[in-house]
């Protein structure tokens, strides 16, 4: 045998040692029914066995087939809420399904009965977790049979990370309790350390705890989302979690001081800045479910005082018009932030809308009015542009404002969040993390940026939710990309597909997104700026610099320390650079 010959059989080998893959419902190793059914026996809850895809009623080839039933999920198949609490549900159907051989491989809603109901990416088996013990069961029963295991909790995730192809499920949603306390004190803390504070269960949304933490006259900073049914307790913090109070109170994860989590080896600890220090910079901003199963969070609580909102909305009559709109309000941006101002400044169809509150009624800031008036009357002597809303509404709390604007709209102004707010859809997001420094020398390539960005995109929201307590934190005092603290406002765009789209028409729509981002990029590229790894870009080639900056080399090392054997890969999470992308095989060393 020649040299040549023996190095390539080598290499060959090499490949085959290295094609390590998780063990899939159908593969022979995969576990029995009589091994679920003794695993069943350990869990609180009765195991969801051998789950179907929603859609699987409206289908005559799928056990399930039931007109009824499928009339019933039909009505429902674009309600966040009834998502969010459905195990095999998530909020962009895009993610139940799976693109394979060039095809997208769906279960479709519509009824069309002949049509094959394809499992997709939807899991077979689903824990429905009520207890730490769940958890740590799971987790060891994953490892044993090699499984493919996904975290969901409400399921908002905008890259499909909490399901997967041929995956077992850790359902974290139907944990619910809390506890607002005076006088928390961290585990392992010394004395004398105690604050207001609320403990959450992984799976309270939003709109519930803005109103708890109402009833309790305080605020928690958190995430906006119509409807209220964002996840508090696990993807938003573990991710960053912007908000729009975090101009007042810093990120997400400068909120949290402690979490209780079951590591990939299964142990139940509990972490903060006094017990696995590392572990709790890692956890936050490392993502979900990347360094373990989070079942509890401890949000520091604030004042509850007063807000004054203004509303906005200006329409440009032409194109130059609307150039001189947006650049016009770059240049106003910093100014009004720094005076006290935090919200969204959507733009679309030559209209550009401001959200914006304000602490304290009248504001603290007593230059708050006279910045936000500076921008209004340079605005409105911009030739072609009519401003139809201005105006200022007193609100007797967050939950006041966020209440009659995000949940019943019928009181609101100006952009309306709730219209065509559905889950339930084909969808692609992209951003990236503006720092305040183009604002202030590159107003007018910025808005130029803007109006490459075809109106028929969704953009909701562009949020000025940096700055401020994001920009007093530390860089390195959590895994966020340092580029958080310069950064001012957080740039979202996303378009949406049909579901008898082609592979080729959903590839196009993708590349549409990821190219209207690049102008923004090439402003503020890595590490000045950064992608937000809770509104990620599908084809992002850097997304360890986008997401983390130079924080990827540390949150690496410990991953490879606390999830050795990659229980807990996702797609572009920390530590799949060797996995493919179904996070199924393992492909390189
Ligand atoms: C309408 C809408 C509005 C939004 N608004 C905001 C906003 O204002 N601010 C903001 O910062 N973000 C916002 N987001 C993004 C949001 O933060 C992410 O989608 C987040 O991941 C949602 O978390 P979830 O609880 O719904 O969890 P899921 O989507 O179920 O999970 C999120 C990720 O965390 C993992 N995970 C789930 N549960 C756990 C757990 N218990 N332990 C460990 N890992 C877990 C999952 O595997 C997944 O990777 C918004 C998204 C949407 C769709
Ligand atoms: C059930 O739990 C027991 C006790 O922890 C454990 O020994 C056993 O292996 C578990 N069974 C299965 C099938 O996971
Ligand atoms: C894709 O096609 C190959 C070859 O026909 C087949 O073995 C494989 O199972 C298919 N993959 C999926 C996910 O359908
Ligand atoms: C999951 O368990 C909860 C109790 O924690 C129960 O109310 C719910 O119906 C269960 N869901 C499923 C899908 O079994
Ligand atoms: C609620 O808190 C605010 C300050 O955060 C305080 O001014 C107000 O008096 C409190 N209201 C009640 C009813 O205690
Ligand atoms: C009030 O706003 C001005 C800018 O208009 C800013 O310089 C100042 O720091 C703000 N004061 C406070 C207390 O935030
Ligand atoms: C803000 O300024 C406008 C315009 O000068 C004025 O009409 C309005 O009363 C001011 N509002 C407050 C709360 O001071
Ligand atoms: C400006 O907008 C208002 C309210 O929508 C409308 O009535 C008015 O005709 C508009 N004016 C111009 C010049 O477009
Ligand atoms: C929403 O608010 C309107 C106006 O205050 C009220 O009439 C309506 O009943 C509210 N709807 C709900 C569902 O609370
Ligand atoms: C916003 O849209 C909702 C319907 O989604 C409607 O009920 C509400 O009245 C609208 N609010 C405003 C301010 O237009
Ligand atoms: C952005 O501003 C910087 C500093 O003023 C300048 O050097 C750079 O050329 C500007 N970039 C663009 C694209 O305008
Ligand atoms: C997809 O469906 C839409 C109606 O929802 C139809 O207008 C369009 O022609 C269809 N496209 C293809 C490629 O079948
Ligand atoms: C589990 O992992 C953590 C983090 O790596 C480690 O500190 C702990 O000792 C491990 N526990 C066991 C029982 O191996």
């Amino acid at each position: 045998m020649s040299t040549r010959l023996l190095l390539l059989l080598l290499l060959v080998n090499a490949a085959i040692a290295w094609q390590k893959c998780k063990t899939l419902p159908g593969d022979p190793s995969f576990p029995s029914p009589d091994t679920w059914a003794s695993f069943a026996k350990n869990l609180s809850q009765p195991l969801v066995s051998n789950q179907l895809p929603l859609g699987a009623p409206c289908h005559k080839t799928s056990p399930a087939y039931d007109p009824q039933a499928c009339a019933a999920v039909t009505a429902q198949q674009f309600s966040h809420t009834f998502l969010a609490a459905s195990p095999n549900g998530i909020q962009w159907t895009n993610y139940m399904e799976l693109v394979a051989n060039d095809t997208v491989q769906q279960c479709v809603f519509d009824p069309q009965p002949d049509a094959t109901c394809y499992q997709g990416r939807v899991p077979s088996y689903s824990i429905n977790v009520s207890t730490v013990a769940d958890v740590q069961h799971t987790i060891r029963f994953a490892t044993t049979h090699n499984l493919h295991l996904v975290v969901k909790n409400n399921g908002h995730e905008n890259l499909g990370r909490m399901f997967g192809y041929g995956s077992v499920e850790l359902f974290m949603h139907n944990l619910q309790d809390y506890t607002f306390t005076d006088s928390f004190v961290p585990e392992g803390a010394p004395s004398g350390t105690a604050g207001q504070t609320v403990t959450i269960d992984s799976g309270v949304q939003w709109g519930t705890l803005y109103s708890l933490a109402s009833q309790n006259n305080r605020t928690v900073a958190g995430g906006i989302g119509a409807g209220g049914t964002v996840g508090a307790g696990a993807g938003w913090p573990l991710g960053g979690g912007h908000s729009i109070l975090s101009p007042y109170y810093g990120l997400g994860v400068d909120n949290v001081l402690q979490f209780s989590v079951v590591l990939p080896n299964a142990s139940f600890v509990v972490t903060n800045q006094y017990q696995y220090p590392d572990l709790f910079w890692a956890l936050r901003g490392g993502g979900g479910p990347n360094f373990g199963v989070v079942l509890k969070t401890t949000f520091r609580t604030h004042p509850n005082p007063p807000y004054t909102a203004a509303f906005y909305a200006a329409t440009a009559s032409s194109n130059s018009s609307y150039f001189q709109l947006l650049e016009t309000f770059n240049k106003h941006h910093n100014s009004i932030a720094d005076s006290g101002w935090a919200g969204f400044w959507p733009f679309q169809d030559q209209t550009l809308y401001l959200t914006l509150i304000a602490q304290g009624a009248p504001t603290f800031n007593t230059t708050a009015n006279s910045t936000l008036q500076s921008f209004i009357s340079d605005s409105a002597a911009i030739p072609g542009v009519n401003i139809t809303l201005n105006k200022q509404i007193v609100y007797s709390d967050f939950e006041d404002w966020y209440y009659n604007n995000f949940i019943n709209s019928t009181n609101g102004f100006g952009f309306n969040y709730t219209v065509g707010d559905a889950g339930g859809l084909r969808i692609t997001v992209s951003s990236w993390l503006i720092p305040r420094d183009v604002f202030d020398n590159n107003a007018t390539a910025l808005a130029e940026a803007w109006m490459g960005i075809p109106a028929s995109l969704l953009i909701c929201c562009h949020s000025l939710v940096g700055g401020g307590a994001v920009a007093q934190g530390d860089p390195d005092s959590a895994a966020v990309t340092p580029a958080w603290r310069t950064t001012i406002s957080d740039m979202t765009i996303a378009n949406a597909w049909a579901e008898n789209a082609t592979v080729a028409e959903i590839q196009a729509i993708k590349q549409g997104v990821y190219d209207q981002i690049q102008p923004l990029r090439a402003l503020a590229p890595v590490p000045l700026g950064g992608q937000y790894i809770n509104e990620p870009d599908d084809l992002e080639v850097d997304w360890q610099g986008a997401y983390w900056g130079r924080h990827y080399p540390r949150l690496l090392a410990l991953k490879k320390i606390i999830d050795p054997n990659d229980l807990f890969i996702v797609y572009k999470g920390v530590n799949s650079e060797s996995w493919d992308a179904n996070v199924v095989c393992k492909t390189l060393p």
